[in-house]
């Protein structure tokens, strides 16, 4: 597992990079304190920019090696430009700008200066607000994945291990970002790993590894466990499948044992073929990711393990592979769901929705929780209507819409809410069952979350689409750990 370490020290010598600051001016702006060399730095970044090398505009970078007469082995300068104008929006951009920067360039401490400039408009804890959001964009951006499926034979890029913020400790926003950014780590190496090393079993496995490490209880239901409580829609779609199924359930009390917990249930569908209604081949591959919100789960159990916030919570991850093969569901079969409803299975690639609905009535029988939240990469419409920016978040309790929407605005893992009513509830109506699985092409993700509220009728419930920003495609393929720090933000908040 790889989470970098973030730590405070006002005193910055012998370490090998610093992320310096410039403003627009040419001059590293004077909020930016504790820096050994700071007058030999000042004057070299000068020059640069009165011989026009360098101007200090947000996010330009420049790498100086050995700069003449200081200790540092790197400098890296980063543009800030004119701080009066700097905005928490391109704040984030300069961190990223400096994330990519540092990439690959040999750099395993850093000092990161940039913990100083945080924008006018945050004006409360400035400092720890900054903290934070570079905790999180370094925890993103310098993850590497490590795990023997990976091969030994390959040999690794030099990665960034240790981020030092040359400030007094930041405590609470200390914490909460470096928790995040270890759960994250855990979220990113299960969704990174390939769905022949992580199954159903491993995941099942890393949840009680969770349990003995932090306290927390676990119970994990088998496939005949299952059939025999009557989850129909969740075993049809692991019929097809030779993996064991598991339902994974994991609990943490930190409040009184009579508090109501807060559920959170995540897709982990450890690979989606499609099942009969078979997926076209192209990035088929990517289908690995489709438990990105079971390692959520387990990502945000590690962080609150480490962080013991005062609350109680509880995970449930419905667990398979969608496979099709002789015993596979098929288009047009009818099944009879947890909670008595039954459902035409018009298109077995609509799994997701299947074994939630099941996950979700569980939840609500055994945990009586006072409101869940759902995570899954649930479909493609959803990268259509909001792409890689943000999650979709849609919800039957709009506080609890609005406290997720302002964590996620918080942390820099964004949600935008679409709409839940009727008028789409009417595109689930099949002739065969109380509902089908699908709602044709028109406002997939709506349709999804539509028949997720079927299950979720007396119950405060938000339902996070997370097929867009789970992981990124192309040539820096890999999980993001979100929506990790949205959640641990919204249980901390929940805590207090
Ligand atoms: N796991 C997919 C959704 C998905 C697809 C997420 C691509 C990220 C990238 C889900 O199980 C699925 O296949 N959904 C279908 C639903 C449709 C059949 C109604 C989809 O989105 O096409
Ligand atoms: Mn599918
Ligand atoms: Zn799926």
């Amino acid at each position: 597992m790889n989470s970098i370490q973030f730590s405070f020290n006002t005193q910055t010598s012998e370490t090998d990079t610093l992320i310096l600051p410039v403003n627009d001016k040419g001059e590293i702006p004077e909020v930016v304190e504790n820096i050994t060399d700071r007058d030999v730095l000042a004057t070299t970044v000068k020059s640069l920019f009165d011989n026009q090398d360098y101007s200090g505009k947000p996010s330009k970078t420049m790498l100086l090696i050995d700069p003449s007469k200081t200790q540092w082995h790197r400098v890296l300068l980063v543009g800030v430009g004119n701080l009066e104008k700097l905005t928490a929006k391109s704040y984030i951009s300069i961190v990223k700008a400096t994330a990519d920067a540092l990439d690959h360039c040999g750099t395993k401490t850093a000092v990161n200066a940039l913990v100083f400039i945080a924008p006018q408009s945050i004006e409360e804890a400035a400092l720890a607000w900054s903290t934070m959001q570079n905790t999180m964009i370094f925890q993103k951006s310098f993850y590497d994945y490590t795990h023997e499926s990976r091969g030994e034979h390959q040999a690794k890029d030099p990665n960034l291990e240790q981020v030092i913020f040359p400030c007094s400790q930041q405590t609470s926003a200390a914490l909460q970002g470096q928790s995040s950014a270890i759960g994250m780590a855990l979220t990113q190496d299960l969704a990174n790993m390939p769905s022949n090393f992580c199954t159903p079993t491993y995941l099942a496995n890393t949840a009680e590894e969770l349990a003995k490490t932090y306290g927390f209880e676990s119970n994990i239901l088998d496939r005949q466990q299952m059939l025999e409580i009557g989850m129909g829609a969740f075993m049809a779609v692991a019929q097809g499948s030779d993996t064991p199924p598991k339902m994974i359930c994991l609990s943490y009390q930190g409040a009184d044992a009579d508090q109501a917990p807060i559920a959170l249930v995540g897709k982990g569908v450890t690979f989606d073929t499609g099942g009969i209604s078979l997926k076209p081949g192209a990035a088929m591959d990517e289908m690995k990711y489709d438990m990105g919100g079971a390692a959520t789960v387990l990502g945000v159990f590690k962080a609150i393990g480490e962080l013991k916030p005062n609350i109680n919570v509880v995970g449930v991850i419905p667990s398979t592979e969608n496979m099709p093969s002789g015993n596979a569901v098929k288009p047009g079969d009818v099944v009879t769901s947890l909670s008595g409803q039954t459902i035409e299975i018009l298109n077995t690639d609509a799994e997701g929705r299947l074994i939630l609905c099941d996950a979700l009535t569980y939840v609500q029988q055994t945990y009586k929780p006072a409101k869940i939240i759902d995570m899954a990469t649930l479909t493609g419409a959803c990268i259509i209507a909001l792409g890689h920016h943000v999650s979709a978040v849609l919800g039957n309790n709009q506080q609890l819409v609005d406290q997720i929407r302002a964590s996620g605005e918080r942390t820099y893992d964004r949600f935008w809410q679409l709409p839940l009513g009727e008028e789409w509830d009417e595109q689930l109506k099949s002739n065969f069952a109380d509902m089908a699985n699908i709602g044709g092409r028109p406002a997939g993700t709506i349709t999804a979350a539509q028949f997720l509220a079927r299950y979720t009728k007396d119950i405060n419930w938000a339902h996070l689409d997370i097929a867009g920003t789970a992981w990124v495609s192309g040539s820096n393929k890999g999980a993001t750990g979100r929506p990790v720090p949205a959640l641990v933000d919204f249980l901390l908040k929940q805590a207090n």
